[in-house]
């Protein structure tokens, strides 16, 4: 195994509101290894942002605060160093792409310049004829046409996809090792989403940088990650590569997930919700978060008493759950059935 690149352990995030404490990610553990996707999947308000965010310093703290926990990068522990270092990390290193590309552009200012400047404020030294030379290659990487053009137009000229592909250019201006992409096409419509992945793809090519691709979108995971993350109310509840996920989830709420959500790969008509809602993140069920919705808790005791742990399932490290009875799942061949038989 080679060494991660990035390493979350334990965090914990709270926010404090008026109705009281909301705990947006409890004890949240994984590995980001060179060159690999890793998914994050789960439902709206899971703690898939808020778990990313922390690390790049972006959550407003208070009203949010960290608990605990670590993210190692290179050795050093993000949660803790200096503001200024962090700021020069993140943009350059460690670059992130939003749903909403004006986060990133600012719309008084020529995009190719925004580019140019942010080459240039981690290339001392970089020409300004040189940072215009290297933007519009990335312009045209990204597939925005007459790049030299458009170098000059304000991001008002732009199509919310040609801004989607601008930003992705600025965030991978910088070789970063690692890439943070939350929702990266969930604004875009149909077509255009598809163009995007195809960016992203070529994005990762030209980089080999590490991606975590946070998404709703369960056909985004199967095309583009190596493994996928599922969180269930702030806790990582299945960790695997993407085909045993896909193949032989091992938490009912996978399960549950795959049934529910849109999947291009299986271009299935049916949908089953999972029934029920998400539950308060200020008073969570006791034992397992999930076992109100969870047909297969029914009767057993231990899912409402007892949380249930993030364990190695199988041999080894590599498929983790947090099913007390992840065996059983697999026994009983509910998950194959239920995840992958279009009816
Ligand atoms: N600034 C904040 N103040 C209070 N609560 C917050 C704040 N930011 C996030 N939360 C809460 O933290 C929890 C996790 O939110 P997060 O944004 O990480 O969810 P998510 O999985 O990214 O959802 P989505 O898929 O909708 O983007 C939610 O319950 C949310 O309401
Ligand atoms: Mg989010």
């Amino acid at each position: 195994m080679p060494e991660p690149v990035l390493s979350i352990r334990d965090l914990t995030v709270e926010f404090k509101t008026e109705d009281g404490v909301v705990r947006a990610v409890t004890d949240v553990t994984y590995d980001l290894f060179p060159g690999e996707t890793l998914g994050i999947v789960g439902e709206s308000g899971s703690g898939k942002s808020v778990s990313v965010m922390t690390m790049l310093g972006l959550v407003p703290m208070p009203p949010g605060k960290l608990v605990g926990g670590e993210a190692l990068y290179k050795g050093r522990d993000l949660l803790k160093i200096p503001k200024k270092e962090l700021r020069n990390i993140r943009g350059g290193e460690v670059a992130m792409i939003f749903q909403d590309p004006m986060t990133s552009l600012n719309p008084v200012f020529k995009i190719g310049d925004q580019i140019s400047e942010a080459l240039q404020t981690h290339r001392d030294g970089l020409s300004d004829g040189d940072a215009r030379k290297k933007t519009i290659e990335l312009l045209e990487l990204v597939g925005v046409p007459y790049a030299e053009r458009r170098y000059d137009q304000y991001p008002h000229e732009f199509s919310g996809g040609m801004r989607q592909r601008a930003m992705i250019a600025m965030a991978i201006a910088n070789d970063p090792t690692v890439l943070i992409a939350d929702e990266p096409t969930t604004a875009l419509d149909v077509t255009i989403q598809a163009q995007i992945i195809e960016v992203m793809r070529a994005a990762q090519d030209e980089t080999n940088a590490a991606t975590i691709l946070i998404t709703h979108d369960l056909g985004l995971v199967a095309e583009l990650a190596d493994r996928v993350v599922v969180m269930y109310a702030g806790r990582v509840v299945e960790l695997g590569d993407v085909h045993t996920i896909f193949n032989s989830p091992r938490h009912p709420y996978t399960v549950g997930l795959m049934n529910s959500l849109a999947r291009v790969d299986l271009d299935r008509e049916w949908l089953e919700p999972i029934p029920g809602q998400p539950p308060s993140m200020i008073s969570p069920p006791p034992g397992c978060a999930f076992h109100p919705r969870c047909a297969f808790s029914r009767g057993r005791e231990r899912c409402r008493t007892e949380i249930p742990p993030l364990r190695g399932f199988g041999d080894g490290l590599a498929h983790l759950s947090a099913c007390h009875f992840a065996e059983e799942l697999e026994a009983q061949h509910v998950t194959a059935a239920l995840a992958l038989e279009p009816s």
